[in-house]
């Protein structure tokens, strides 16, 4: 790698990131059934209808998964609590196997010198909740609150950060306007309320922690940078009400206690009465800010009702996923962030990698492309740092190969790769490289 750890701020962190349902292996621990079990068992939602129930089995092999992160010289591990792991019913009763198994982890870090970041709700939504609306009940901000005492009752003393959500904009819009992701709704009424209701139940979850006297909390908010796909007006409004919907939603909601208009147009009417009275609680006073980010969209309008959008395929190198390599958008986002909503806060990058078509070969794997995408975004991090944004810290998605989601198993985002056969682990060139940085 270009870069190495001398190259950031005394106190920089490295991180590595993953959740809870991608990788640990939902089937076993008694953990209850979640929206994404039964979105994989609905043909046309999964690629080969995969599921998390075995994933990588890092239940069973978390100690020889920290060793990983540990010899690797990363300072902290971003990880996320299965709230069906923890209260298998979503509410109530609670799953001491589960509760236990996280303490295990927490400890299991903090031997090794690693600092726990955790994240409360990385989407597996315990599938009893949905049966009662899901994200389009209010009550959700309570049941979240509540599975937030239970767990941090627990492990809170321990954590070195904690953010309630992981990527407002996949529950909300992803899940419940495009459907792409579980419960897989299309529906602009059901998309507004869970827009609203997830930057609830973050400030509820953010209140209930500080209840209980705990420090460091943050965000996780992904970021697509989007550009018009050409030189229209019409094409320029497009982008601006993606970037709306997409970036300036949950920004604006958190720092500035405000929608943005553009995405105001088309939700209002269907958000829930006395939206505007929830800012208080949405706004409580943040630690940190994470952003997520991967790529950037060229967008184009789609002569179609509100929001009127859609993407067209730009001209950049692409990653497996099909998302175009855009470091620019890493430091137009820390910028911005800065400049408009989190000022003097520190901001980290909780998310940030590629996925390519990996292939083990002999005992090594060589993945060169994802040494160069990591180093180009750490190049505009730098830039960023340059010019006075207080950003702290970067994450790599992910540490192993692991459940990609409507993707199944087959776009590798790891640093280590997994035999899904035999789960067996084998470090990738890019960890090799990123370890003698971070040594260095
Ligand atoms: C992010 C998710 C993460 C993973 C990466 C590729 O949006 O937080 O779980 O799927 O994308």
């Amino acid at each position: 790698m270009r870069h190495t750890r001398p190259d950031f701020p005394d106190g920089f962190l490295f991180g590595a990131a993953t959740s809870s349902y991608q990788i640990e292996g939902h089937g076993v621990g008694g953990a209850g059934r979640t929206q994404w079990d039964d979105f994989a068992a609905t043909p046309g939602n999964v690629v080969r209808f995969e599921d998390g129930a075995r994933a990588c089995d890092h239940y069973h092999r978390y100690a020889e998964d920290l060793d990983l992160v540990a010899a690797a010289g990363f300072d902290c591990y971003r990880f996320s609590l299965s709230w069906a792991r923890v209260m298998p019913e979503g509410r109530g009763p609670v799953n001491a196997e589960g509760l236990d198994f996280y303490d295990r982890l927490t400890d299991a870090m903090l031997e090794r010198g690693i600092k726990p970041c955790a994240t409360l709700y990385h989407w597996e939504l315990p599938s009893p909740l949905l049966d009662s609306g899901g994200w389009r009940n209010r009550d959700i901000a309570e049941w979240f609150a509540d599975y937030t005492e239970v767990v941090m009752s627990r492990i809170g003393d321990r954590m070195f950060s904690v953010a309630p959500i992981n990527e407002p904009w996949c529950v909300a819009w992803l899940s419940h306007f495009e459907g792409h992701h579980a419960p897989g709704v299309r529906d602009i009424r059901a998309a507004a309320r869970a827009m609203h209701h997830v930057l609830l139940a973050h400030g509820r979850a953010i209140e209930t922690m500080r209840g209980l006297g705990m420090g460091n909390l943050g965000g996780v908010f992904n970021h697509e940078w989007t550009d018009p796909a050409d030189d229209s007006p019409e094409a320029r409004s497009a982008a601006d009400r993606y970037d709306a919907i997409y970036n300036r939603w949950f920004l604006g909601g958190v720092f500035k206690g405000e929608y943005p208009t553009l995405a105001l147009e088309g939700l209002e009417p269907h958000l829930p009465t006395g939206w505007q009275d929830d800012f208080s609680t949405i706004q409580a006073p943040l630690d940190w800010c994470g952003l997520n980010y991967y790529t950037r969209k060229l967008i184009a309008p789609a002569g179609q009702p509100w929001p009127n959008y859609r993407d067209v395929e730009g001209p950049l190198p692409k990653t497996f996923m099909d998302w175009e390599i855009y470091p620019d958008g890493l430091y137009n986002f820390l910028t911005r962030a800065a400049r408009e909503y989190t000022g003097d806060l520190p901001l980290f990058v909780t998310e940030n990698g590629m996925a390519s078509p990996d292939v083990l070969k002999g005992t090594s794997v060589e993945d060169p492309d994802r040494t160069a995408y990591l180093d180009a975004h750490l190049a505009s991090a730098k830039r960023a740092i340059a010019e006075g944004v207080p950003l702290n810290g970067y994450f790599i998605w992910s540490l192993l190969d692991n459940y990609e989601w409507a993707l199944g198993y087959e776009k590798r985002f790891g640093l280590v790769h997994v035999d899904f056969d035999t789960l067996v682990r084998t470090p990738k060139a890019s960890y090799h490289a990123l370890a003698h940085a971070l040594k260095s």
